[in-house]
């Protein structure tokens, strides 16, 4: 494999606190060096002046459909979407159809991504069988097999003892339990956020209380087990403060927030748009707005883009019956730049620590890092390219967006994963 030098660029690693003029280079796949003014010494170059190197980014919260639903996505699509958006590694959400609850699936998937060699991705197995609520996996199994974490993402584990004994469980591999924190009940069939809009439009609401009375139940239960929550999604103000306040008590607790909750309100809804059916839903500016104070102040601890594709003859159904989940690969970086860059919120380097370092922790991956001896995974954007979002160019097979038309800034220029590097 050539060498690569990556030359000229501003280097920013939040992993080795580094922001700065700097080159970077690559040889037989790793990062060899990340210095001023290293000599090309016959290596090919690359000219990067301008431009920001960043480790590669990393999604904890990506909704890949395969098996079961290619007509939605597939494992290669998700992967080109992830390389277009600048990840190099995601983290495959396990409500496939089957889902992923033993090792079977988990191999298939780490295989299928290792033969298109696109990004890396990982896996999280689901917490109980089928995602049905009822039975724990063999969690043993699911870690042993590569599992990152364990989830039933797309539905919460409602049952208050399961989910105790789960956390006890996953305790012994020190490994988290991602939650999709809703209390079913309180949903009770609701399609958006309980709000003005949602009256206005006569649609069934999700109250903020169906997440933060889920929030607060699996708080009390991390304390009580010593176990390891990740809350995923978070939407509401309230979720935001419990977390607050348990992270001050020592509690184990994380969690991530999407850049559409980040950049959106309910308002996005406007007119039945299904582009702007989320779950959670999309809340109130008090809700938005805590929730990029908690990303500032360290209470949310990273980005994660919960890409849920769809096929267009689902999305473009009656508000009630379209599916929730937008695509979200293509666009996180370019939303994000928005709602925190241009506002001021977060400065660059902070920016790719919550959507690269962050994730890469609590994965307890070796990735959102250009140490040198690390996989040379990384992504080269240039942070002043304007663009259109338009989904139907999107690679993703889900082509739904509710950023569809904005003009936004930040543009993902090169992708490099695992030493090789071309356009994403
Ligand atoms: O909007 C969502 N879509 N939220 C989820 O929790 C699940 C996801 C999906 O799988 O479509």
């Amino acid at each position: 494999m050539a060498t690569l030098l990556i030359k000229g660029g501003r280097v920013i690693d939040p992993s080795q606190t580094r922001d700065g003029a700097a080159d970077v280079l690559i040889e037989e796949g790793h990062i060899a060096a990340v210095d001023t003014a290293i000599p090309v010494n016959g290596a090919r170059v690359l000219d990067v002046s301008g431009k920001i190197v960043a480790p590669g980014l990393v999604d904890l919260h990506t909704h890949l459909r395969q098996p079961g639903r290619e007509d939605k996505e597939t494992i290669e699509t998700g992967c080109r979407a992830a390389r277009r958006g600048g990840f190099t590694t995601i983290c495959a959400m396990p409500n496939t159809t089957p889902a992923m609850d033993q090792r079977g699936i988990v191999d298939f998937v780490h295989q299928e991504a290792e033969r298109l060699g696109l990004v890396s991705v990982r896996t999280i197995g689901a917490i109980t069988k089928g995602r049905q609520g009822r039975e724990l996996t063999d969690f043993s199994e699911l870690f042993d097999a590569g599992c990152i974490a364990l989830s039933d993402d797309g539905n919460p584990v409602a049952d208050g003892f399961l989910m105790r004994r789960a956390l006890e469980y996953a305790k012994v591999f020190d490994r988290p339990l991602i939650q999709h924190a809703e209390d079913p009940a309180l949903v009770a069939g609701g399609v958006m956020h309980e709000g003005l809009v949602s009256t206005t439009l006569g649609l069934r609401g999700i109250p903020s209380e169906a997440e933060s009375i889920m929030v607060a139940r699996d708080i009390a239960l991390a304390e009580l087990t010593g176990g390891w929550v990740h809350v995923a999604h978070l939407s509401s103000a309230q979720s935001v403060e419990l977390i607050r306040q348990a992270k001050r008590r020592g509690v184990h607790v994380t969690c991530e927030v999407t850049p559409h909750h980040l950049a959106l309100t309910h308002e996005a809804v406007g007119e039945f748009d299904t582009r702007a059916k989320v779950n959670p839903p999309l809340r109130t500016e008090k809700d938005r707005a805590s929730l990029v104070e908690g990303l500032r102040d360290g209470t949310i601890d990273c980005i994660a883009t919960d890409h849920a594709p769809h096929t267009d003859w689902e999305k473009e159904a009656d508000f009630d019956a379209a599916p929730f989940g937008i695509s979200g690969l293509e666009t996180a970086l370019a939303v994000c730049v928005e709602a925190l860059i241009t506002t001021k919120v977060l400065t660059w380097s902070q920016l790719i620590e919550k959507l690269a370092t962050a994730p890469a922790r609590i994965a307890d991956l070796r990735a959102g890092t250009l140490a040198v001896g690390a996989s040379a995974d990384l992504v080269v954007i240039d942070p002043s390219a304007h663009w259109t979002v338009e989904p139907q160019r999107f690679v993703s097979k889900g082509r739904h967006s509710p950023f569809a038309g904005r003009v936004v800034t930040g543009a993902v220029e090169r992708v490099c994963y695992r030493g090789v590097e071309s356009e994403p």
